[in-house]
C-alpha cells in the first residue's frame, strides 16, 4: 500500500500470486513491463502537438497502411522495455513484418497492436496498445510459427487506452482488472477490480460506411437496432470512434456491441486476431460478454499466419446472441 490506501499494479499482482498462476513472477514482470512502456507512450501522447510525433513516418507497414511516427515510437518502447525484463523470447508486432527475437531463454511470446487508432493521434482522440501473451511449447531460437496458436491460449491479455486519462486493463484469465495512470507518479493505480460487462446494452459500433457492402444478415442486425419503440422512440445508440481500443472500452463498461465484419475493402475483415481481436475476446468473455468470428467463438480459432485479418463481432451477452441469430438467416 502507498500512504493513500492505493494499491499499485506491481503491488496488486505480486499479492494476488492465485490470478497470475501457473508463474507469477513471469507474468508481474511482463505486466511491469508493459507499465514503463505504456507510461512513457502516455507522456508522449498527452504532449503531442509539441513533441515532433504528429504525422506519417513516411512507410508503410506489412499490411499496406501508412504508418505514423507515434506507431514506431510506441513500438519501440514496448520492444525496449520487454527486451530488458528477460521474460519475453519474442514479439510479434503490428509494425514489424517477422517477429522479433529478445531473449532465447524467455517462456512467453508477447503480441501487439502497440498503437491501435492510429487515425486519431492527429486528432486528438483516444488510441490504444493491445498485448496478448502466450507461453511457449519449445526452447531455443523463436520461430513465427509458435505465434500459431488458439486464442483460449493466451495467459495475459490486455489493453491501455490512451483516453481523457490512461487505463491499463488486463486479465489472466481470473478476472478483469483496471487500473488508472496518476501522471504525477507514472504509477498506475487500482480502480475497476474483477470488472463485469453489462448482459445487456444499447450501443452498436460499426462503420457504416461499409454498410453497403456488408453480407444481408448484418444489414439487417443494423435494421434493428434503428428500430423505434411503440413511443417512438430510438432504442439503441451508434458510437464508432475508429480506435477499437476506445469503442471496446466503452461498450464495456455501458454495455454494447462492437462489429467490423467483411467488407468489400477488408474480405477477411480489417482487424487482426493476434494482437486485436485475440486480447480483446479474452478480456470480453472475462468479463462476462462473448466474442465470436460471425458464428464461431472467435478463441477458438487456431492462427495460420503471424499478421492473418478476421471479422470481429464482440459485446454483451444479449446483444451478441440478437446479432448471431441475424447471421442464421
Ligand atoms: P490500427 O490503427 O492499429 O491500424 O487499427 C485501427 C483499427 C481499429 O482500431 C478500428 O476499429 C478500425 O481500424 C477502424 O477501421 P475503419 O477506419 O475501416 O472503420
Ligand atoms: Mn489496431
Ligand atoms: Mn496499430
Amino acid at each position: 500500500m502507498n500512504t493513500k490506501n492505493e494499491i499499485l499494479l506491481g503491488q496488486f499482482i505480486e499479492n494476488r500470486d492465485e490470478l497470475h498462476q501457473p508463474d507469477p513472477k513471469a507474468i508481474s514482470a511482463i505486466l511491469r513491463a508493459v507499465e514503463r512502456a505504456s507510461e512513457r507512450v502516455h507522456s508522449v501522447i498527452s504532449r503531442a502537438g509539441l513533441a515532433d510525433v504528429l504525422g506519417a513516418a513516411g512507410s508503410e507497414n506489412i499490411q499496406g497502411e501508412q504508418v505514423q511516427k507515434l506507431d514506431l515510437f510506441a513500438n519501440d518502447q514496448f520492444i525496449e522495455s520487454l527486451e530488458s525484463c528477460n521474460h519475453i523470447a519474442a514479439i510479434l508486432s503490428e509494425e514489424n513484418d517477422e517477429i522479433i527475437s529478445l531473449n532465447e531463454s524467455g517462456e512467453y511470446l508477447f503480441a501487439t497492436d502497440p498503437l491501435d487508432g492510429s487515425s486519431n493521434i492527429d486528432v486528438n482522440i483516444s488510441v490504444g496498445t493491445i498485448f496478448s501473451v502466450f507461453k511457449r511449447n519449445q526452447k531455443g531460437q523463436p520461430k513465427k510459427e509458435e505465434f500459431h496458436r488458439h486464442g483460449y491460449e493466451q495467459v495475459v491479455a490486455g489493453y491501455v487506452l490512451y483516453g481523457t486519462s490512461t487505463v491499463l486493463i488486463y486479465t489472466c484469465g481470473n478476472g478483469v482488472h483496471a487500473f488508472t495512470l496518476e501522471p504525477s507518479s507514472g504509477k498506475f493505480i487500482l480502480t475497476n477490480e474483477a470488472i463485469k460487462t453489462p448482459q445487456k446494452g444499447n450501443i452498436f459500433s460499426i462503420n457504416e460506411g461499409n454498410y453497403k457492402t456488408l453480407e444481408k444478415g448484418i444489414q439487417n442486425y443494423i435494421g434493428y437496432c434503428k428500430k423505434l419503440n411503440d413511443k417512438g422512440k430510438r432504442t439503441h445508440t451508434a458510437r464508432f470512434m475508429g480506435s477499437l481500443v476506445a469503442d471496446f472500452h466503452r461498450n464495456l463498461l455501458k454495455g454494447g456491441i462492437f462489429i467490423y465484419p467483411a467488407t468489400a475493402d477488408a474480405p477477411k475483415g480489417r482487424l487482426r486476431l493476434l494482437y486485436e481481436c485475440n486480447p480483446i475476446a479474452m478480456i470480453a468473455e472475462q468479463a462476462g460478454g462473448l466474442a465470436t468470428q460471425g458464428k464461431e467463438r472467435l478463441l477458438n480459432i487456431k492462427a495460420k499466419e503471424i499478421h492473418e485479418r478476421t471479422p470481429f463481432f464482440t459485446g454483451s451477452k444479449v446483444m451478441m446472441n440478437k446479432a448471431l441469430s441475424y447471421l442464421d438467416e
